[in-house]
């Protein structure tokens, strides 16, 4: 929890007082807001909901609760040393009932915490991303008129991983698994191929120049008609300098990393073919803890943390390359899937309902193997994201898949 901590705080370095407390995004609360919400989550939780004190801030109830005010509405917070104190008062409070709690009958609900903590820090890393436009040049509003080359006449299997099918248990029964990722359960899948690396900044280049953005033919219905309103003609995230060229592209909507798949005649995997590739070992026929095996992970395997502070070219972690034969599945760019998010086969809401089971509503689809920004205590295999197609400001991209 203290780590968790020193990496949200770190939020903090060089923050201007418009940087946390204004909305870049109207989809997105300000910095700020996910700071007292922190707090204020883990006071219901542990100080509410397992020691049984009163609410020790009721009047932050309305702004700070998940369900208080529309977004819109999140701007008018408290002064910044209003927030942080709240913050250590609620941490004071936890550590000091952490004494003397029966932990191990609530350690579920204390991983969440510092799960629920982690993923609210990484949100706010994507709100200070768009304040600050970090490594991103706008091409302008006007798309440059399209080449249309011709696309790839057939989809190549070069730097693409066999996967062979079979039963695999999908999912995670251990302390830390979130609801949505209970209970475990068999799966199978038939024989893949697998993109080995996210697809990069070159290689999409190729799918603009073609006129990707231009042309209907590539996108899913809704996707295209996204592209027209919004006038979308590259990623959010989007830098042609070459010395991006081998990253991840970063700042795709789902729409868009369906589109190119359909381009290089391939598809997204579905989670399940994802979650295989991640941690299943193809000679031994058994799951391992991560996608290199049981040995934890460390900053030489993965980009994440934040402490490279943006996306790193792929392949740039060998130490990390999974027994399947992929690599930059754990960090480096979150990477859309097919498959819609829904419970797993006899799924229980927990803490509540509001958590994942409001989402089981075949309009999000699953992100999985998290960004450089995701901290360590969400990173794994079974992690499940989600967010609506034509979501881009997390830093997602995607890697490609065929059926054998
Ligand atoms: C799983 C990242 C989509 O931020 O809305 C935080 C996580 N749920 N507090 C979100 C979450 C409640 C969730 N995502
Ligand atoms: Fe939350």
């Amino acid at each position: 929890m203290a780590a968790c901590r020193q990496s949200t705080l770190g939020l903090l370095e060089n923050l201007t007082e418009s940087e946390f407390r204004q909305q870049s995004h109207p989809d997105f609360s300000p910095v700020g807001w996910h700071l007292g919400h922190i707090a204020f989550t883990e006071s219901l939780w542990l100080l509410e909901h397992l020691k049984e004190d009163s609410c020790p801030y009721p009047h932050y109830q309305k702004l700070f609760a998940a369900d208080g005010l529309p977004k819109a509405e999140r701007e008018n917070l408290p002064d910044s040393p209003d927030i942080l104190a709240f913050l250590q008062d609620i941490r004071d409070r936890t550590f000091t009932y952490l004494e003397t709690a029966p932990l191990y009958d609530q350690l579920r609900l204390w991983r969440w915490v510092v799960q629920h903590e982690s993923q609210h820090a990484e949100t706010a890393t994507y709100v200070l991303a768009l304040h600050r436009q970090a490594h991103t040049t706008s091409l302008g509003e006007k798309p440059t008129a399209p080449t249309l080359q011709r696309a790839p006449k057939s989809a190549s299997t070069r730097n693409m991983a066999l996967i062979p099918g079979g039963e695999f248990e999908m999912g995670n029964n251990n302390l830390d698994a979130l609801d949505n990722e209970r209970p475990s359960h068999l799966v199978r899948v038939a024989d893949y191929w697998l993109d080995c690396t996210p697809v990069t900044v070159t290689e999409y280049a190729a799918f603009i120049a073609a006129g990707g953005y231009q042309n209907s033919q590539w996108w899913h219905p809704e996707g295209w008609a996204w592209v027209q309103k919004h006038r979308i003609s590259h990623p959010l995230h989007w830098c042609e300098d070459p010395i991006w060229g081998d990253t991840p592209v970063c700042g795709v909507s789902w729409y868009e990393a369906d589109a190119y798949s359909c381009f290089v005649g391939k598809r997204l995997p579905t989670e399940a073919e994802w979650e295989r590739a991640a941690h299943w070992h193809p000679r031994q026929n058994c799951m391992q803890r991560y996608p290199w095996g049981e040995e934890p992970l460390t900053t030489k395997r993965a980009n994440f943390g934040g402490t490279e502070g943006s996306v790193t070219p792929v392949g740039a972690y060998p130490a990390g390359r999974s027994a399947t034969g992929c690599d930059d599945l754990l960090g480096n760019v979150w990477e859309w899937t097919n498959t819609w998010f829904e419970g797993y086969p006899e799924f229980v809401p927990y803490p509540y309902p509001g958590y994942s089971q409001t989402y089981f509503d075949r309009a999000h689809r699953v992100l999985r193997g998290g960004s450089w920004a995701t901290r360590p205590w969400v990173l794994r295999p079974t992690f499940r994201n989600w967010y609506h197609p034509w979501v881009r400001q997390m830093f997602a991209g995607f890697r490609c898949a065929l059926s054998a």
